[in-house]
């Protein structure tokens, strides 16, 4: 089937007592047995086994192109149980343009217990090449970043890693591509990676994330470390993402044709230093953006000559882009990252520019998006 009705489908059937089209939401934590130990298929608790998480999880893998997926109470959960998959000792491969809680859990976490971490430019695939270790048990990537909208080639880093005795793990976050733009597992990740929080919930409305993989043994690899840790999703929960996936694709063409529109506007504006948006004809990785994306998204950086003090006075001068962390809903949104969704990586090697400005553009009509920017940009 194609994307849009796998969206609308996948992992859904009508139920077979009444026929309710949508998913019921099983509110419920535990489910009565015939007899001890003789669960009904396979139902005992619902960290284990949801029927609502259940068709979020087949959801997921069938958008994904994947065999199975695993929904988490966030993509923070979601990222926190790959990492399990690896011992003590072990080393992780991560872009040096990564969310700023990502890099948190790395870094102020996972380092205390015996994970050591390495942060390259993964745009360029020979340093991923370089950055290997005889530990490296996981390749850890965005495309698009966040925030800069960085693209990495993932089809070419999964190739550096394919003939590496021990070969570690290519995990992609795809959460600001979705996988109606693009599939990671189909260029060769082994792991993908969602905060369904983002486009796939697409509402502003719950928070979550998502796993998808191909692999039997890494699915129950992450089973197990999901019941086993616990940070699975509520029903509702489940049950607003799928809602929110049925209506992915409409909703990530209007945000490009949005996002198009105002970026042509940025790269114009004598304000702005820089736009990042990767089919920008001015972005640096725009041919492979257009090799492995469908459409360039619903995110926008720019840099604003005036810095810091410019950044702030825009962000706080918009009316209808709302200021906020978060992004992928049908709402506008703006920000600025280094102090906001990326302050933890002030101290670091990774910090982001200050005069740095993320927009998360919404569904609303381009005019009025465009005013309410170019109004506001005359504030920087
Ligand atoms: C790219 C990316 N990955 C992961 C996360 C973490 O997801 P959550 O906030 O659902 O825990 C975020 C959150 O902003 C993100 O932008």
């Amino acid at each position: 089937m194609e994307f849009e009705t796998l969206a609308i489908h996948a992992g859904q059937e009508p139920d077979p007592k009444n026929g309710a089209v949508m998913t019921p939401i099983y509110q419920t934590s535990t489910y009565v047995q015939d007899g001890v130990s003789r669960p009904r298929d396979g139902y005992e608790y619902s960290r284990t086994k949801n029927p609502t998480r259940l068709a979020l999880e087949a959801c997921i893998a069938g958008i994904e192109g994947a065999q199975h997926g695993l929904a988490f109470a966030s993509g923070m959960a979601a990222t926190d149980a790959v990492l399990r998959l690896v011992d003590s000792g072990s080393h992780v491969l991560a872009g040096n343009d990564i969310y700023g809680g990502t890099f948190r859990l790395f870094d102020k976490v996972l380092t205390r217990y015996g994970l050591t971490f390495d942060y390259v430019d993964t745009t360029d695939p020979e340093s991923v090449a370089d950055g290997l270790t005889a530990e490296t048990r996981l390749v850890w990537l965005e495309s698009p970043t966040n925030p800069m909208l960085a693209v990495t080639d993932i089809r070419a880093v999964a190739e550096i890693l394919r003939n590496i005795p021990n070969r570690p793990l290519l995990i992609v976050d795809n959460t600001f591509a979705t996988p109606y733009l693009q599939q990671p597992l189909q260029l060769g990740a082994d792991i993908v990676l969602h905060s369904t929080t983002k486009y796939l919930g697409g509402h502003s409305d719950v928070v979550g994330g998502a796993i998808a993989v191909r692999d039997q043994g890494l699915y129950e690899r992450l089973a197990f470390v999901q019941n086993a840790a616990g940070a699975v999703p509520g029903p509702m929960d489940c049950f607003l993402v799928l809602r929110g996936i049925k209506t992915l694709p409409v909703r990530m063409d209007r945000h490009a044709e949005n996002a198009t529109r105002l970026a042509e506007l940025l790269a114009a504006h004598p304000a702005v230093d820089r736009v990042l948006y990767p089919f920008h004809p001015t972005h640096p990785q725009e041919q492979v953006a257009r090799q492995q994306m469908r459409n360039g998204g619903g995110m926008i950086s720019f840099v604003l000559k005036g810095g810091a003090q410019a950044a702030k006075r825009v962000a706080e001068a918009t009316r209808i882009f709302a200021l906020a962390e978060s992004l992928g809903g049908v709402e506008s949104l703006i920000e600025v990252p280094a102090a906001m969704t990326h302050l933890s990586t002030s101290a670091s090697r990774l910090a982001v520019d200050p005069g740095l400005v993320r927009l998360s553009v919404g569904l609303e009509n381009s005019v009025d998006l465009l005013k309410d920017l170019r109004e506001a940009l005359e504030q920087a």
